[in-house]
This record gives structure tokens, sequence and C-alpha cells, in this order.
């Protein structure tokens, strides 16, 4: 492998413009690899970035997923650890020749392509989360899973399914959405104008919401006795919800939270080990990531618009490096 210097990567500036430039090669600190990378996946956090609803200092080198194969570590990593092929969860820097991953949160892909390793992301362990371990999802419960056919739905349905669900409802913004969405095993799908009224009378055990403001308060009316409601993410709008625990509670119905990007840095471990057995399931075959999109690194621009603006159907990767670098890897 070529020692390199110097990389390119895509910087995102104060004016909100993506350019690609060249940089200084990161190097891997203390409990940390550098890895070459063969993909970059791009999600929806990209487009609260670019819009600034995170707050990153600008010039920001963007990306949050990648795989592709370490190339260095640093102090504290088994040196033997260079020339795995990994997948790697990152606070930044993924859409770039070279990033810098804490060594826990650099998975092997064992049998995985590199695309679908990067595809993966941060919405597989999430979603692999949000129904094994923040919902526990049992057999035979009522699921409802709100933004359906987007990359944590399409992979919710799936887990809830291996669990052993006993009907899994999804709700999507319009009637090609929800036919997407169907293809993943959702026994029906709604629209959201329909939501809540096209349900009745129906209550689920579990419901999971990324979409909050009204949709989060009537989901809580929609929770069975001992329903729980995992919270995590605020599509719709940042307007507190508040929730009534002496209702809950004679409900025995429970709101919870979940935050992947914080257990990266307060319990990496345990996410380490939902990527791994989110990333076994794939490589199993038991749940898939539907890629549907590739760009080059130069295109950064154009991916993020197409997912914010709805026409991305699926996930969609940056492809790293040119020819070279991916016969290398
Ligand atoms: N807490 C965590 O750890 C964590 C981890 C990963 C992701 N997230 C969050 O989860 C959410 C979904 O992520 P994703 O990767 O699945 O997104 P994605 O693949 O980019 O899809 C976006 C989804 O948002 C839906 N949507 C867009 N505008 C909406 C609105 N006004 N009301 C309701 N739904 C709307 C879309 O539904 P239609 O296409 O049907 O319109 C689509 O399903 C994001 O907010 C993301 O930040 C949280």
């Amino acid at each position: 492998m070529t020692v390199m210097t110097t990389m390119q990567a895509v910087v995102l500036d104060a004016q909100g413009r993506y350019q690609v430039t060249d940089r200084p090669v990161p190097v891997a600190g203390p409990g940390e690899v550098a890895v070459r990378v063969g993909y970059a996946g791009v999600q929806w956090g990209d487009t609260m970035v670019r819009d600034g609803h995170f707050p990153v200092p600008r010039p920001f080198v963007p990306g949050f997923e990648a795989a592709g194969r370490i190339v260095s570590v640093g102090d504290g990593v088994d040196g033997g650890r260079v020339g795995e092929a990994v997948a790697v969860l990152t606070a930044s820097g993924c859409c770039a020749e070279v990033v810098v991953a804490p060594a826990v949160l650099a998975l092997p892909v064992g049998r995985l392509p590199l695309r679908t390793a990067a595809a993966a992301g941060w919405s597989t362990p999430t979603a692999y989360d949000l129904v094994n371990t923040a919902a526990r999802v049992r057999p035979g419960e009522r699921v409802l899973v709100h933004a359906a056919a987007g990359g944590v739905g399409t992979l919710a349905v799936q887990f809830a399914r291996l669990g052993g669900a006993a009907s899994v409802t999804g709700v999507a913004g319009s009637p090609e959405r929800a036919a997407y969405a169907a293809e993943f095993g959702y026994d029906e799908v709604l629209l959201r104008d329909d939501f809540p009224a096209a349900l009745g009378d129906r209550r689920f055990d579990v419901v999971l919401d990324p979409v909050g403001a009204g949709t989060r308060r009537e989901s809580l009316q929609l929770l069975a006795p001992h329903g729980r409601l995992v919270a995590y993410g605020n599509i719709a709008g940042y307007e507190p919800i508040l929730a009534d625990t002496n209702d809950l509670l004679m409900r025995g119905a429970s709101l919870l939270t979940y935050n992947s990007s914080l257990l990266s840095s307060t319990h990496p471990e345990r996410l380490a080990a939902s990527v791994r057995a989110a990333l076994d399931l794939l490589a199993d075959g038991k749940v898939r990531v539907d890629v549907t999109a590739e760009y080059e690194l130069g295109e950064l621009a154009l991916a993020v618009e197409r997912l914010a603006d709805g026409t991305t159907r699926g996930k969609s990767v940056l492809r790293v490096g040119g020819p070279a670098v991916h016969q290398n890897i």
C-alpha cells in the first residue's frame, strides 16, 4: 500500500459549499485506527450538518460512516489490525481518502462487501438497538414504525420481524414511498396524511418515532397497556413534547429515547456489539440494506440534496478514490 502524506477530502465551508480539496492525511491517535476509505455512506445527519442543525465548526470534513482498510494504528491498538477490512462509525471525516476512527468502532466486515458495509452505517445498529435494546420487541407484539421508508425504518421492520413481531405497521409520506417501504416486510403502510385517523381504535406495543412534534403526542395515545414509544429523532421539529407520567403509569406505558451518537462516546463497546450483531445479520442475508445510488467524492452536494428533497429511495454511498485505490482495497 502507498504511503500518503496528502489526500483528497470534501470540505463543507462556512457558506455551506462542498469542495474537494487536498488536506494532510490524518494520523491515528491513541486508541484509534486510520482507514483508507473505499466507500462512505450518506445519511440524514449530512442534511442536518449542511442546514446548520448540528453545531460543527467549519470548514468541516463531512461523513459519519465508511468502510475500507486499516492503514495504521495509534498507541494501544494491536498492530496486527493493519490491513483489516473494516466498517467505521465516526463523528466526521469519512468523505475523504483516509479517515481516523476509534478502534472500538472499526468492526471487521467479514464476508460483507465494503460497499454494503459502508451503507450499513449508523442506521443499521440504530434500527437493531431500537428493536432489541430500547423497545425490546417480544414475539407476538404489534409494532408501529414512523418514517417507514427511510434507512432506519426499512431496517427496523426487518429486525422486528426477526424478533417475532406479530405485525409491523409503517407510516410513509406518499404512495410511492409506502410501496417502497412495503418491500421490506411491513404488513401495511399508511400515508402520513391519514395518521392517526386510519388506525381507528388499534393500539401498539411498540412505536418507533423519529418524527416528534404532533406525531409523538398522538403516538403516545396509541400505546397499548405496557407499550413503549422510542423517540429517536425530531424530523418534524424541535418543539418540546411533554408526557404525563401519571397517565403513562396508569397504562404501564413507557416513553424511551435512543441516541447512538451519545452512546458512541459514553459506551462505545455497547454500540460496537450492536454493529457486530447487525453486520452479521447482513452477511447472513437475514436483513438487507438497499443501496440505490453511488456518487463520486465530488458529488456529495448532489447526494445530500437528493436525500433532503426526498428524491433518494434507499441508501446512497460515495465511492472514494479512483480505480487504483479500489484495486489496493
Ligand atoms: N437517535 C439516533 O441514534 C439516530 C440514529 C440514526 C438516525 N436518527 C434519526 O432518524 C431519522 C431517520 O433517519 P433515516 O436514516 O431513516 O432517514 P432517511 O433514510 O434519510 O429518511 C428520511 C425519512 O424521514 C421521513 N420524513 C421526512 N420528512 C418528514 C416529515 N415532515 N414528517 C415525517 N417524516 C418525514 C421520510 O419519510 P418519507 O420518505 O416517507 O416522506 C424518510 O422516511 C432522522 O431524523 C435521523 O436523524 C437517529
